[in-house]
């Protein structure tokens, strides 16, 4: 029960919340894009508020800029901020792509998400993969194409690549009036208006007009303007009209076209979004769907942050709302170990700040003081057993074997591996010999385990190369074919943390050899299955 002190109800705080994040490739524009959003909001004051939590790529090697960027993404982790009465919540994500499953699990707390496409790259890998993630869960999509004050690929061009490489549906929502240096601003279709670009304008420049036939745009645009028409009736014609519940079901991305560093097409973006993004959304659970909507709290951790402090090694668990009413000081169920768990402080974070707040809705994200009780995925309630899915950890594509390089540090080392694991750093197998194999998506995973077990545990691991292709969760209704199949490829077979059966394959080719050996087997490249 909410105390007294409450003053909406349930749902209208519910029909306030947008809670999405913005993913794009490293250098697109996705740290300007946000803080231009947070300037809108007025959640801060000056541009240069928000520090790119990136690491940059000349860090890769300088451990304590790692760890300080990483400090700074505590930070930035979770920007909130009040805007025309809605309540935003923007999840930060990793740019770095070897924090990519970091960033696979910060989607699942999302609702919605704005892809930023440079509009010279176009559709990028790391786009790819992303957005692949977001479609696994219909997350709906926006797509924002950045840095059109720089010539970069035709329009159309760079749809028909959304579309193909990203596998989505597309409606362009505005269209960019040339480029580069003849970039004269958009034709927003949502609003019916022209938006004439002047650089670092706080407000933009809109023009009302009735429709293109409007002699006003001639006077504005010159022979641009014909282009323009020639151009918008095409759209009309291969596009089918925007359907914001074609939207909100995943399945249809509209399109804005804008410089996010000169602020144009932000505000379009902004007003759209506050428009169509969908408020909290149901979330699955092994047991049943959850409403948001439901008197009673449930919510899961989707983010473990270790602190810097090497004297405190207590970490931040994020938590996301996905019911009812989150309150401080109340007992709540943890899932998994059937413990009643009270926070006396928890935290929400205010764009650049973060405060102790006494209540948090479904859609907010509340950070909470954690000496290791969490791990990735866990469930709190109000005393239901429910266990929350959509976290995948995905088979991973580097792998080395962990040994211990100082006998005296040998729980030390072990109980750090378990605790980086359940923090979700990287994926760690044991082999039918009992040798640790540590898992991840880059390199870069390697050298912040090894720095952190020795600055955080005092224990030195050593690395053992290993040559895998990739690692696959197997299962079968076969049982017999099931432990032929182990038997056979007894060297390559694993134990996950969950002691699931990990097929390590080492090529490509093998993997496709023993998919055609064994057609009883199911293969799985994700580890919800
Ligand atoms: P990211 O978080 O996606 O990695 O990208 P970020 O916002 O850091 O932007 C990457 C670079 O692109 C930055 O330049 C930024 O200034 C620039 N940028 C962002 N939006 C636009 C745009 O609309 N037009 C143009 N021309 N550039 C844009 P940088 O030189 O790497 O960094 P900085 O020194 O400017 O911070």
């Amino acid at each position: 029960m909410r105390p007294n002190f409450y003053q909406m109800p349930l749902q209208t705080e519910i029909a306030r919340r947008r809670t999405f994040a913005i993913i794009a490739h490293p250098d697109a524009g996705k740290t300007t894009l946000t803080e231009k959003l947070l300037l809108f909001g007025g959640a801060i004051q000056v541009a240069g508020a928000v520090k790119s939590n990136k690491i940059k790529k000349t860090a890769t090697s300088d451990f304590m800029e790692i760890e300080k960027q990483r400090g700074i993404s505590v930070a930035t982790s979770v920007m909130g901020f009040d805007y025309n009465g809605l309540k935003i919540n923007i999840l930060d994500t990793p740019g770095h792509q070897d924090f990519a499953e970091d960033t696979y699990r910060t989607l699942t707390a999302v609702d919605s998400v704005i892809v930023v496409i440079d509009v010279a790259k176009g559709v990028e890998p790391q786009t790819e993969k992303l957005v692949q993630v977001c479609r696994m869960r219909d997350t709906p999509i926006i797509v924002f194409i950045n840095k059109l004050d720089r010539v970069g690929k035709d329009a159309f061009d760079l749809l028909d690549e959304v579309e193909e490489k990203l596998g989505l549906n597309v409606r362009p929502l505005s269209w960019p009036i040339g480029m580069g240096k003849d970039f004269k601003g958009v034709y927003n279709l949502y609003e019916n208006n022209l938006v004439l670009y002047e650089p670092n304008s706080k407000e933009s420049n809109k023009v009302e007009i009735t429709d293109l036939s409007d002699p006003t745009v001639d006077k504005l645009l010159y022979k641009q303007a014909q282009v323009l028409r020639d151009e918008v009736e095409l759209i009309n014609g291969v596009y089918e009209p925007f359907d914001k519940e074609e939207y909100l079901s995943g399945q249809l991305s509209p399109v804005f076209f804008g410089s996010a560093i000169n602020n144009f097409g932000v505000k379009e973006l902004l007003n759209c979004f506050i428009d169509i993004a969908p408020t909290p959304r149901p979330t699955k659970t092994a047991e049943r769907v959850v409403q948001p909507d439901e008197d009673v709290f449930t919510g899961f951790i989707f983010k473990i942050h270790a602190n810097m402090d090497p004297k405190h090694r207590d970490r931040i668990a994020f938590l996301r709302i996905n019911s009812g009413v989150f309150l401080r000081g109340n007992n709540y169920l943890h899932v998994r170990s059937g413990k009643k768990l009270k926070f006396s402080s928890p935290t929400a974070f205010m764009a650049d700040k973060k405060d102790v707040v006494d209540e948090a809705f479904p859609g907010d994200i509340v950070g909470l003081h954690d000496t290791g009780t969490f791990v990735i995925g866990d469930t709190l309630t109000e005393g239901e057993m429910l266990h929350f899915r959509g976290i995948p950890s995905f088979s991973p594509e580097m792998f080395k074997y962990v040994e211990n390089g100082d006998p005296m540090k040998a729980k030390q080392l072990w109980k750090g591996v378990d605790q980086l694991m359940d923090e979700g750093v990287a994926q760690l197998f044991t082999t039918a010999t009992g040798r640790k194999v540590i898992g991840t998506v880059g390199q870069l995973q390697f050298e912040v385990i090894e720095y952190r077990l020795k600055h955080e545990y005092g224990a030195t691991c050593i690395w053992e190369p290993l040559s895998m292709y990739k690692a696959c969760w197997i299962t079968s209704d076969n049982k017999a074919k099931h432990d032929e199949f182990k038997k056979v490829n007894g060297q390559f077979m694993a134990k996950d943390k969950h002691n699931r059966d990990v097929y390590l394959a080492n090529s490509e080719f093998r993997l496709n050899m023993e998919r055609q050996n064994f057609p009883e087997i199911s293969f799985h490249f994700t580890s919800e299955f």
